[in-house]
């Protein structure tokens, strides 16, 4: 591989990663460390029809990187994705950040936008022989709340986004001439990313903080893990695994890094979704986990982001908790109403206009159900030597994505 490949991020604009890896790849002062870069996503970035932050459009100014908006659903698409432009070697490091996130969609366009998309991407990269391909896997699962859950333990998916996002795993996997590496992430965080649990819950906080009230939780404190990875953490690590990859190849990353990716879907399904493997197939695949070392719990994050902002984190009581639980889809609008309606004022009451926010304080069912994720991060740092950029989710670095949001007009400032 030359000292400076042509890299191809896939996906990834809307929550982050493919920015976050791309300002790293490509600095906005520095070396870069790529020779050509091209990010490949559905989205339009002139105008931007998708949240994007105020740096990204720095990063692609840069000679180096090319932005390409395409349908990856279809084949030939992807096919000319992989084709570097005249004088650009053929692209060595691929990073696919593709599937679609939102955890409501049918399972239709869950097969469609993240099984097929993973599919045909995989594919070409096979044909092609690119040196690593490393794929990434929202925490889609809900892990028993004991203890940390390494690479041997899979937790079950989550509904039909989880069930799909896992079988990516097993569709790539099956490819054994693809250079496939799996990245198993915790909830992500970070500068300039707006869709996220963690910046949602972020964004209530400082509503109670402005209404100068408790932040109430629907769960009791009990353990509750709830891991967390900073999207520096998501470039820093699908970096450090793709050049690990590109160095030994699939055959021995499967045998000092390979796990087994048991079968959690309908069998009936095989003979419908193309790439699909059979339920019985054993597919190992090189896996490794992505969390910090913050041991992130509901409780703790609850605290560190609610005295971020002057407020305290509290729980219901047993009773009112019990009766919101039991019929979330009936309460979501009521849980929202006092802190939609704050959220609202704030911007409206900003110094700084921020019309344009595409934060929200509104929290959907999804963000509002219990979800435990608890990754232990050793095997990422024993066999690949990683080490965290950002091992702590602590008040200051949340501080710091505020500032941003605030610089940008994004997050209201407000007299005080
Ligand atoms: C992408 O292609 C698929 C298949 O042709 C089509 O159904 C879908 O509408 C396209 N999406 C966009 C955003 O054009
Ligand atoms: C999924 O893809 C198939 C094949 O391209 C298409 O016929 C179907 O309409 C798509 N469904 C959805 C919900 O996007």
């Amino acid at each position: 591989m030359p000292d400076r490949p042509s890299v191809l991020i896939l996906g990834g604009l809307n929550w982050g990663a493919a920015r976050g890896l791309a300002a790293l790849l490509v600095p906005l002062d520095g070396e870069p460390k790529v020779s050509y870069l091209r990010i490949v996503d559905k989205y339009s970035v002139h105008p931007p029809t998708t949240y994007i932050g105020s740096e990204f459009p720095k990063v692609l100014e840069k000679d180096q990187v090319e932005y390409r908006q395409a349908n990856l659903t279809v084949p030939t698409a992807v096919e000319q994705t992989f084709d570097p432009p005249e004088g650009v070697p053929p692209y060595s490091l691929v990073f696919d950040f593709t599937g679609d996130i939102n955890f409501s969609r049918p399972e239709q366009i869950q097969i469609n936008q993240t099984a097929t998309v993973a599919y045909l991407c995989g594919k070409e990269a096979a044909r092609r022989g690119v040196k690593a391909y490393v794929r990434l896997i929202h925490p889609f699962y809900d892990c028993p709340e004991k203890g940390a859950h390494d690479e041997k333990e899979t937790p079950k998916p989550l509904g039909v986004a989880g069930t799909w996002w896992h079988e990516t795993m097993r569709i790539l996997g099956a490819m054994k001439d693809l250079n496939l590496v799996i990245i198993r992430s915790a909830f992500t965080y970070g500068p300039y990313i707006s869709v996220s649990l963690m910046s949602n819950v972020l964004t209530v906080a400082s509503v109670y903080g402005y209404l100068k009230k408790p932040m109430k939780s629907l769960w009791s404190p009990g353990k509750h893990p709830m891991n967390t990875v900073h999207t520096d953490d998501v470039a820093g690590a699908s970096y450090a695994l793709a050049l690990w990859m590109a160095g030994l190849g699939r055959a021995e990353a499967d045998r000092v890094a390979g796990e087994t990716i048991p079968f959690h879907n309908d069998p009936a399904k095989v003979a419908e979704v193309e790439g699909m493997p059979p339920a019985d197939a054993k597919i190992v695949a090189p896996l490794f986990n992505l969390s910090d070392d913050n041991e992130t719990t509901l409780l703790k994050a609850g605290n560190t982001m609610c005295r971020l902002f002057g407020a305290t984190f509290d729980f219901y009581n047993f009773v009112t908790s019990a009766m919101f639980r039991f019929r979330l889809e009936d309460v979501v609008e009521e849980i929202n109403e006092a802190h939609v309606g704050a959220w609202a004022e704030m911007l409206q009451k900003s110094r700084v206009p921020c019309a344009n926010t595409t934060l929200t304080a509104y929290m959907d069912v999804y963000s509002l159900q219990k979800h435990t994720i608890a990754f232990a991060n050793g095997k990422l740092k024993s066999i690949v030597g990683y080490n965290l950029k950002r091992p702590q989710m602590t008040q200051e670095i949340l501080r710091e994505i505020v500032d941003k949001w605030k610089e940008e007009g994004s997050w209201p400032v407000l007299d005080e």
